[in-house]
């Protein structure tokens, strides 16, 4: 069995696995209780599955356990708590931004990665940013009036 160790919302963790190529979505998902990164397709095409790598949104079900190593993970559940969310997760309550809520880990942390190179984002470079995030549910009007309301701090 090999061990893997990395940052995990900022605190270190070990994982074991016999497979190295083990997608780490089913790590985070099923070792360390992370539920907010979902499994949509599997095929890296629809974004629900979503962390940061050492600041960089990545699907992580494509992704191996073994990439991971040595880096930093940031989890949806790494950004706020339901008390105190995080400035886009506020946005995202404000607007109602959700309906079955599956694209929504994709949608927000895609949304950090954005503001990170780009804190003011108008509509248009919103869609562009999303533009990769698949939602079934026909909510991108309040997903993008959220993700431009979390750059003007309205949250
Ligand atoms: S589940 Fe990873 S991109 Fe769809
Ligand atoms: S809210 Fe259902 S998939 Fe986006």
């Amino acid at each position: 069995m090999l061990k893997y160790a990395f940052q995990l919302n900022g605190r270190p963790v070990s994982v074991e696995s016999w497979d190295p190529a083990q997608p780490l979505l089913y790590v985070l998902r099923n070792a360390l209780g992370q539920h907010g990164p979902k499994f949509g397709c599997g095929l890296g095409q629809c974004g629900a599955c979503t962390v940061m790598l050492d600041g960089q949104a990545t699907r992580s079900c494509i992704t191996t356990v073994k990439a991971a190593a040595g880096k930093a993970v940031t989890t949806l559940e790494g950004l706020g708590t339901p008390e105190k969310p995080d400035v886009v997760q506020a946005a995202f309550i404000a607007e109602q931004a959700a309906q079955c809520g599956y694209c929504t880990n994709g949608m927000i942390m895609t949304a950090k990665a954005l503001l990170a190179k780009t804190p003011h984002p108008t509509v248009e470079q919103a869609k562009q940013a999303l533009a990769g995030n698949l939602c079934r549910c026909g909510t991108h009007t309040r997903i993008l009036r959220a993700v431009v309301r979390a750059g003007q701090g309205r949250a």
